[in-house]
């Protein structure tokens, strides 16, 4: 068995794909304050397998576990797609609690999925997808009795004084979940470093996918994921997306589409219905009687929404709810970690033409532009660039008439579909205004499409095509 010691503060902090790859092969992890030491003794079943989170037991890896597992990738695709049968997922479940990957699909984007209180598990995601361990990662449960344990929160299981914090807790849960609402709080001390990025808050989602669900049900384990992508690229909606990125990852793939007559338009069907990633909150108490809930990411459950559940719980005198976009820093790992402006990027350099401009009925696009437009890939939203039609190598709508969930469905895919156009050299979207304040639930998608692109564009806005 593993056993990773937790060694004294170092203050640098990981970013580079580079560094992970050697990192783990040498045996040696660093995120945030901490780093650990990966050895091949026997010492590290501590809290882990003794803790409430028991029956969460962690795989016995042997002495070339994390190591070779987790050695840089060979020329060989290692990835394999495996169907959603309930044998199929049986199997996956098995995978999992054996600390290998597994890419699943929610109702929000795929995810790449391991047993989340195994360290090594949860080391190959972070190697897989060249991340950061700045950048923690969400656990997937079913239940919210199990998010309890994970959070510092069980005890009101069976007690009925609930502390504030749990109040809190307890009326998100109720109120979202089954969804796409990921909770940060507050973590047991049972929880591995490595899901939190050493922040000591651990985020917990329960999805409504059933694939997901099945796969949860079967592991008999969390799971902790991050969409499948590689690090910075577009999140994944479809099996196929994963296989882009990670087919050279030791990695099962979930695929609804698999071993269905392939003559069938089932490629067509959205399987990630919502399309973009949950939005985060983060619940935390800032003194004994006052809390606050911090929104780290935009997704489908709205500003107001989450605002009025806690009304609803009579705690709206009692938490405060704000909103926290990071969308500059490169290292924000303990305010909005993975929240940087440079994010679902796709491989063709993205700009977002500004409202000033292309809203300007006697606008004409220059000589100039019609030529940057011949190399030029377009993602519309609502017609909005529709005069580009034609001009452009490609154009796609994401909706032609401005239907925020449509947009939000196809978002991802239409980015993934931009870098795949042969000559294409560079992509516009429009720019999208939407109020950002007490966001509803109807504007919520369209703000976490807004939100996307502007990280796809690195919240560059051009009047000017170039
Ligand atoms: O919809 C989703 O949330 C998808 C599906 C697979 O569930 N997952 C997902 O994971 O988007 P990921 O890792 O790509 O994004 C998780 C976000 C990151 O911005 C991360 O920094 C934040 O959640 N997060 C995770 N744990 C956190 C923590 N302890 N504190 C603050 N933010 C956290
Ligand atoms: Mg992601």
């Amino acid at each position: 068995m593993l056993l990773l010691v937790l060694t004294s503060t170092i203050t640098s902090t990981l970013t580079t794909s580079a560094f992970h790859s050697r990192a783990i092969a040498t045996g040696f992890a660093r995120f945030g304050n901490t780093s650990f030491r990966i050895q091949n003794q026997n010492a590290f079943s501590i809290n882990y397998q003794s803790a409430s989170l028991s029956g969460m037991t962690i795989p016995q890896h042997g002495s070339d576990g994390s190591a070779s597992a987790s050695a840089s990738a060979t020329s060989a695709q290692k990835a394999k797609y495996i169907s959603a049968s309930k044998q199929s997922l049986k199997e996956a479940g098995a995978r999992l609690r054996s600390g290998h990957l597994v890419s699943f699909p929610t109702e929000t984007v795929y995810g790449l999925g391991c047993h989340a209180i195994d360290p090594v598990a949860v080391a190959r995601v972070f190697e897989a997808k060249e991340r950061p361990f700045t950048d923690p990662l969400i656990v997937h449960v079913n239940e919210a009795e199990t998010a309890l344990k994970l959070w510092n929160a069980s005890s009101i299981v069976n007690n009925k004084t609930l502390n504030l914090e749990q109040k809190a807790l307890m009326a998100l849960a109720d109120a979202f979940w089954p969804g796409p609402l990921t909770i940060v709080a507050r973590a047991s001390p049972e929880i591995p470093s490595i899901i939190m990025a050493d922040t000591g808050f651990v985020a917990c989602r329960s999805p409504s996918h059933p694939i997901a669900r099945a796969l949860i049900g079967a592991s008999g384990v969390p799971i902790a994921a991050p969409s499948a992508n590689k690090f910075g690229h577009v999140s994944p909606t479809r099996a196929i997306h994963v296989m882009d990125d990670l087919a050279m990852e030791d990695v099962w793939i979930v695929d609804p589409d698999f071993e269905k007559d392939l003559n069938r338009d089932y490629k067509h069907e959205v399987v990630c219905d919502v399309g973009v990633e949950s939005t985060v909150a983060k619940v935390e108490m800032i003194s004994e009687n006052m809390g606050r809930v911090t929104i780290l990411r935009h997704g489908a459950v709205s500003f107001s929404e989450i605002a009025n559940c806690l009304d609803v719980a009579e705690l709206s005198a009692t938490f405060e709810v704000i909103e926290k976009m990071q969308a500059t820093g490169e290292n924000v790992s303990n305010v909005a970690p993975g929240q940087t402006i440079r994010h679902y990027s796709p491989n063709v350099q993205s700009f977002m033409i500004s409202n000033s401009r292309y809203a300007d009925e006697s606008n004409i696009w220059t000589e100039d532009e019609v030529k940057y437009l011949t190399s030029a890939v377009v993602i519309d939203f609502a017609g909005r660039l529709s005069s580009l039609e034609g001009k452009a190598l490609a154009y796609r709508d994401l909706s032609t008439n401005g239907n925020p969930n449509i947009a939000a469905a196809n978002v991802f895919d239409a980015l993934r579909w931009s870098e795949n156009i042969d000559g294409a050299q560079r992509v516009y979207f429009p720019e999208i205004l939407v109020e950002e304040e007490n966001v509803c639930k109807e504007e919520a998608l369209l703000l976490a499409v807004k939100d996307r692109l502007t990280r796809a564009a690195s919240g560059i806005v051009i009047k000017f095509l170039q």
